[in-house]
């Protein structure tokens, strides 16, 4: 086991490669009452029911699937069943599933009574390297997607790299698409590793260390810069062009399929602005497409224009992206005019 220690508004721990039978039951000994949430595919493939009924301190709360529990109304009956459940301020809540869950979960510990202690078991890859780490938690509301939320650090993150077994080879290329971010702003090494393995059920073989790698990176961000006053915004590389995809596809697309095209419009955008070498661009496309993830979309530029002008990482109405100088060197820029957008669009559109 290998542990990634993270500070923010507390320190806390990342261990990777745990059993999760064994960290549920050391958490039920350390708080006189647990509530689990979990998504049911989790609850029925990896026998939670069972494993909790043992442990009689804990509650279990079976949420929707996917985007859907990111809802008020979900919250509302979370926060109904801590309060039947007793849940008090020494008590803790555990979020057993992918990102959507662990950011649900998340939310409703930092919003039942002022905030009580809560554990990341994260169960996708999206989840492992990017969701359940950093301690952004919230919930979708008709406004837009992760509107409300706050910063509420986990006490601990454990990963049982098991879960990644049952994952469709869809969802794990699109937790890769964070991977390969990663090793664009700051690991190289990530890069040389997914050249050497490059389908899905090779990148699986070193799954470990690619989870490890970007943790540490996004451990180390984090710990510097909490709430993303400058430094934590490198971790949006590609998240500008992708967010506005993904919020057109209505979420049909997964997030790391819209993060995807985004890192190539990134990578074109930065050899527009920064000389980024044509050499880095195409590895982009070609360390993508491996995995069958998207570098190229056929949804038009006016509407994505206007979305990445309404991001919520847009500061005023200036619109800002993360650009890369060369691999390994983040670069902000600023005020990026609509000719060189669309210019940059058309090297990316089908
Ligand atoms: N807080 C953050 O910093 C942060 C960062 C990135 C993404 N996110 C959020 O994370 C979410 C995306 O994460 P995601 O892709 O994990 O989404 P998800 O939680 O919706 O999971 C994707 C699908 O995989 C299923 N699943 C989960 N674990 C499984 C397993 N082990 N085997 C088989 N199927 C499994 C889920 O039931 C779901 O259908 C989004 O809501 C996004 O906003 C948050
Ligand atoms: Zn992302």
């Amino acid at each position: 086991m290998k542990h990634i220690a993270v500070s923010a508004e507390h320190e806390y721990r990342v261990h990777l490669n745990v059993h999760f039978e064994g960290v549920l039951n050391e958490i039920s000994q350390s708080h006189s009452k647990v509530f689990v949430i979990a998504p049911q595919y989790i609850v029925d493939n990896y026998h939670l029911t069972q494993f909790l009924h043992a442990l009689d301190n804990t509650t279990l709360f079976v949420v929707p699937d996917g985007e859907h529990q990111k809802d008020i109304s979900v919250i509302d009956q979370i926060w109904q069943g801590m309060g039947e459940a007793g849940l008090t301020r020494s008590d803790a809540l555990v979020a057993i599933g992918g990102g959507a869950t662990t950011d649900l979960g998340g939310f409703a510990a930092a919003t039942w009574l002022r905030g009580v202690a809560w554990y990341a078991i994260p169960t996708t890859l999206a989840a492992m390297v990017d969701a359940s780490v950093g301690g952004k938690t919230g919930i979708n509301s008709h406004i837009g997607k992760n509107l409300i939320g706050s910063f509420h650090s986990p006490r601990g993150v454990h990963i049982d790299l098991r879960f990644l077994k049952t994952l469709s080879d869809r969802d794990f290329a699109a937790g890769l698409a964070e991977v390969i971010k990663v090793g664009f702003i700051r690991d190289s090494e990530i890069l040389d590793i997914l050249q050497s393995h490059n389908n899905v059920s090779k990148a699986h073989e070193v799954s470990e260390e690619l989870i490890f790698r970007s943790i540490v990176v996004k451990a180390d961000v984090v710990s510097q810069d909490f709430q993303e006053s400058k430094l934590r915004e490198i971790l949006n590389y590609g998240h500008t062009f992708g967010h506005a995809i993904e919020k057109m596809s209505h979420y049909e697309i997964r997030h790391g399929e819209a993060v995807s095209v985004g890192l190539v419009f990134a990578a074109e955008l930065s050899g527009k602005l920064l000389g980024l070498k044509e050499e880095v661009i195409e590895l982009h496309r070609s360390i993508l497409q491996q995995y069958d993830l998207p570098t190229s979309t056929k949804m038009p530029f006016a509407p994505i224009l206007e979305l990445m002008r309404s991001d919520k990482k847009a500061r005023g109405s200036s619109l800002r992206f993360i650009g890369l100088n060369s691999i390994g060197s983040p670069h902000w820029l600023e005020d990026v005019t609509s000719d060189i957008l669309e210019t940059t669009y058309e090297r990316i559109a089908e």
